[in-house]
């Protein structure tokens, strides 16, 4: 019997004297009884009626000597329940604490069994992954209270109640994991680590790191140096700074802290697509031999790995060699989503390759690449993991894994065609804010898609919850995690049906406090973070951004404040002291239009209305984000607005301010044309510009189209119209539908011509 503890919490799990079985928590509740909130659900849990077990000072973690295993997890154990001392054998008057693995007992593959009883805790696994689980649920039957907030200690002479319970748990899927994109935003290896410690105690077991994307490279290659002094850089729109990289070092202390979290770490490294970076450090890995820069917007880049070049496949197998030097995980994952053909088909070393290889497209060149890299991988031993498309691009040899993340269309096409599968669809891309993606439907996410026979669903090994990066840093990376990743813990884990109400109550009554007390801040269930909605004062003529925080602790910071009259603005929400990346830039130009009504020919689409019907005229640019409320857009037709100066002015130019995103269906316009007259009837052409400029495919640029007569024309109205350049060309995913003309403002620039104002 352990002793009397001297200050023993009151946990209210003591007021219960019933026995229940799981599936009652109701019950349970009418009863007064406190049921263990453990996240994931177990499949069975049995309430014990005895006193609880005491966790204090003295107490007994035994592991089965001869299992190095159960001894690791029990050093695990013995580390989380610091300060309180135990000893490694059982001794009168104090409890124990007993570790094991049976493999090939009668326990389930995965499966754990935890008994709490008065004197003793008895923790089974079936092997070392499951007792980790198991110690997983330990834990948290212990009160929150017990989390020790980072860099506080717990009181070393305080003792803890653990309930009465018989627990039989596993897992459903075997592939419980979490996607880290450190590409778009780069991570410390400390803050890969905490991750790692989090997630592992809802129990989930793979992180997908991916390390490589467009905008920055992140693992040391030491043969290519480059492609960290080069490729994890980048500088972005306002002149800074930005990127990180992994030494050896670093990864391999992100590999062994992952080995005692029970974790696999399976690194991802994007071939022979979104390369951008690995370009711009050595761009003799691509088609065209082009130096670029690492880019600093979002979206599917052209330029990709030159496959017909037998030194950029050289490129790819050193990379290779480096990533399975480091990473012991039996998956390596090489990426293959959205990669553009468009290179291939001009390129002379890939037509060769082609003819060489009797390959009809350029996206069976991808499938070339891909059976020859999952070639590589299986003589040494390893399984290639590739995004969806690339089934779609000629056979995959035997074993290699599909990630389906366009949807559960994709899910079951890859299982019926006998793929081993990861299922990635929206409903596990937690980088959707929580409005867009709320924890209820995250809770209610099924990886099997509907009516997948029993023999394919065997091959669903699980499920991912990708974190995306693009709008994703370390400053709100939490409050994004949280607590949408417990919902996708349990939908990976638990069998049986959902039970929603059941999953909130353990997370109000519990796990906020768990996580709080972790240092982990939590975001928002259903609401965005932070909401800006630009807008427009006709009678003040100010531009404002109506800014409305979605959670407690957000500041928003609006620089300059009060906003000038030019310059450029940023409006931001800062949380914890960090600018998270929701904000809004935007610069302020005076001019003579500016506050003039506009009169538009045709509305613009009422998706896209800018700060409203002075868009044209509020003097306020947007940025290259087609959403962020400063841009007008039309759909297939000209843009076509007449502005009343109020007065009578000398216009020398007038110029339109466009987006062009072609991977957004948005087209500059084809001409800008201004018309000019002093009584609003009779109008006066004074000149156009036809676009010549080529406009790049793959990224957002905002472009001007200015037209300046000769000398200076007295007006006192300006009429502009954008001409559409029509449906969108063959070479676009869209093409022959209708293009979007998307514009921000109409600057008239001239001198006040005398003429008094109305
Ligand atoms: C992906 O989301 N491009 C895999
Ligand atoms: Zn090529």
């Amino acid at each position: 019997m352990p002793a009397a503890p001297t200050r023993l919490p009151l946990h209210s799990i003591l007021a219960t004297c019933f026995a229940l079985a799981l599936g009652t928590p109701a019950l349970a509740a009418a009863q007064g009884a406190a049921w263990p909130a453990v996240v994931p659900r177990p499949e069975h849990l049995t309430l014990g009626t005895g006193q609880p077990f005491v966790l204090g000072n003295g107490v007994a973690l035994v592991a089965a000597t001869d299992d190095s295993a159960a001894r690791d997890v029990a050093d695990y154990l013995r580390f989380e329940l610091a300060p309180i001392q135990t000893r490694a054998e059982p001794a009168p008057g104090a409890g124990t604490i007993l570790l094991r693995i049976t493999p090939g007992g009668t326990l389930g593959q995965g499966s754990y069994r935890l008994e709490v009883i008065r004197d003793e805790i008895q923790i089974t696994g079936a092997d070392a992954d499951a007792l980790f689980h198991g110690v997983q649920t330990l834990l948290q039957l212990l009160p929150p209270g017990f989390e020790t907030p980072p860099g506080a200690t717990r009181d070393p002479e305080r003792a803890w109640a653990i309930p009465q319970v018989v627990i039989e748990d596993r897992p459903r899927f075997r592939w419980r994991g979490v996607l880290l994109d450190v590409a778009r935003h780069f991570l410390t290896a400390e803050q890969v680590k905490r991750q790692i410690t989090l997630m592992a105690r809802y129990k989930l077991n793979v992180l997908h790191w991916h390390l490589t994307d467009d905008q920055g490279w992140r693992l040391e290659v030491p043969a290519l140096p480059r492609l960290t002094s080069v490729g994890a850089w980048r500088t972005e729109e306002d002149g800074t700074r930005t990127g990180g990289f992994y030494t050896a070092d670093d990864i391999r202390e992100v590999l062994d802290h992952a080995r005692r979290h029970h974790v696999t770490v399976v690194p991802e490294i994007d071939l022979p697509g979104h390369l951008s970076s690995a370009i711009a450090a050595y761009p003799w890995i691509g088609c065209t031999g082009d130096s670029l820069t690492v880019p600093t917007t979002w979206g599917v880049f052209n330029d990709v790995l030159c496959i017909g070049s037998p030194r950029a496949l050289e490129f790819a197998d050193t990379v290779l060699a480096t990533v399975l030097r480091l990473f012991p995980s039996p998956w390596i994952h090489l990426g293959g989503d959205e990669v553009p053909t468009l290179r291939w088909q001009s390129c002379a070393p890939c037509q060769a390759l082609m003819r060489a290889e009797g390959l009809e497209t350029e996206g069976e060149l991808q499938g070339w690449f891909t059976r020859r890299m999952a070639r590589t991988l299986t003589e040494r031993g390893r399984t290639l993991i590739g995004w969806d498309e690339v089934m779609d691009r000629g056979p995959l040899p035997p074993g290699v894994v599909v990630q389906a993340w366009r949807g559960p269309d994709r899910t079951r096409a890859a299982l019926m065609a006998g793929a081993p599968i990861i299922a990635s669809p929206g409903e596990a891309y937690l980088n959707a804010p929580p409005d867009g993606l709320p924890l209820e439907r995250v809770y209610a996410f099924d990886p099997l898609p509907d009516s997948i026979p029993p023999d394919a669903a065997e091959r669903l090994l699980g499920s991912e919850a990708a974190f995306w990066s693009e709008h994703i840093t370390a400053a709100n990376l939490d409050p994004m995690v949280w607590p949408r990743l417990l919902a996708f813990a349990e939908a990976v884990w638990a069998r049986g049906p959902r039970e929603w109400r059941d999953f909130r109550a353990r997370l109000e009554r519990d796990h906020h406090t768990r996580l709080s007390r972790l240092g982990v801040t939590l975001g928002p269930a259903d609401r965005a973070l932070a909401t800006f909605e630009p807008g427009y004062d006709s009678v003040t003529r100010q531009v404002y951004v109506r800014a409305v925080p979605g959670m407690p602790g957000i500041e928003i910071r609006t620089t300059p404040d009060p906003i000038p009259d030019s310059g450029t603005v940023t409006v931001a929400a800062v949380l914890n002291g960090n600018v998270l990346p929701l904000g809004r830039r935007f610069t302020l130009e005076p001019h003579l239009a500016w506050g003039c009504p506009v009169e538009l020919a045709s509305p613009p689409s009422p998706r896209y209305q800018g700060t409203g019907p002075y868009t044209l005229t509020d003097h306020a640019l947007g940025s290259t984000d087609l959403h962020d409320g400063f841009w007008q857009g039309w759909l297939g037709t000209d843009l076509e607005a007449t502005i009343d100066l109020g007065r009578v002015a000398d216009v020398r130019e007038v110029t339109g301010s466009f987006l062009h995103d072609f991977r957004s269906w948005i087209v500059a316009p084809s001409a800008f044309t201004v018309w000019l007259s002093m009584d609003g009837a009779a109008w006066q052409e004074v000149g156009a510009m036809t676009r010549e400029e080529a406009l790049p495919d793959d990224r957002p640029v905002k472009m001007r189209l200015v037209v300046s007569p000769p000398s200076a024309v007295r007006a006192r109205w300006v009429r502009v119209r954008a001409r559409s350049s029509g449906p969108l060309p063959d070479r676009h995913a869209g093409a022959g539908r209708p293009s979007w003309v998307f514009a921000d403002e109409v600057v008239v620039k001239g001198e006040e011509g005398g003429g008094s104002r109305e």
